[in-house]
């Protein structure tokens, strides 16, 4: 379980070397939050909390689950949000539907864009896998990330999230 009397990780990773340095530190911290608890609405808050304050320059920080053949808005960071979004629309809807990261540089080049947040620019959206080895993966849900800065994420940051969003899913969805 995550220890209350230390100082706090989130403000802390953003001091470290480069991107790779920040998102294995963030793992590290994010794990230690999310240990312990197994209640899913609990973990994915205090999961969009710690990486919307740790990750610079986002205006949006968050999930969306699973319900039927679209997606629901979950715990977040960030201005309201739309609620829902059918499978293969938006970003997101894309992710969800091809079960893979979409990393969008500049969201206007981006057709079917939903523009929840109009200072959004750049976004990174990763699903949420269950991988049990057995048929397909598992679609959870999506790791939404919006930036007002255009081009904000790379392939490290995708790289980066992709851990950050197979941590979220094990303590989502403990075995
Ligand atoms: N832009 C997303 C919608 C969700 S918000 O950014 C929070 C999309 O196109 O799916």
């Amino acid at each position: 379980m995550h220890d209350l009397s230390r100082a706090t990780p989130w403000t802390a990773a953003r001091e470290v070397g480069g991107s790779e340095a920040l998102y294995q530190s963030l793992a590290e911290e994010l794990d230690a939050l999310l240990r312990g608890e197994t209640d899913p609405v609990a973990n994915a808050a205090n999961a969009a909390a710690a990486i919307y304050h740790s990750l610079a320059g986002l205006n949006w920080a968050g999930f969306y689950f699973l319900r039927g053949e679209e997606l629901v808005l979950g715990p977040f960071q960030g201005q309201p949000a739309c609620v829902r979004i059918p499978l293969g629309k938006g970003v997101c809807g894309t992710a969800a539907a091809e079960r893979r990261s979409v990393l969008v540089p500049d969201v206007h080049a981006f057709p079917g864009h939903i523009a929840c947040d109009v200072s959004s620019r750049s976004e990174l959206v990763v699903p949420l896998l269950i991988q049990d080895g057995l048929a397909e993966d598992r679609l959870l849900g999506v790791l939404d990330l919006d930036s007002p800065v255009t081009g904000r994420f790379d392939a490290a940051d995708q790289a980066g999230c992709e851990a950050l969003a197979a941590i979220v899913v094990r303590h989502l969805a403990p075995r």
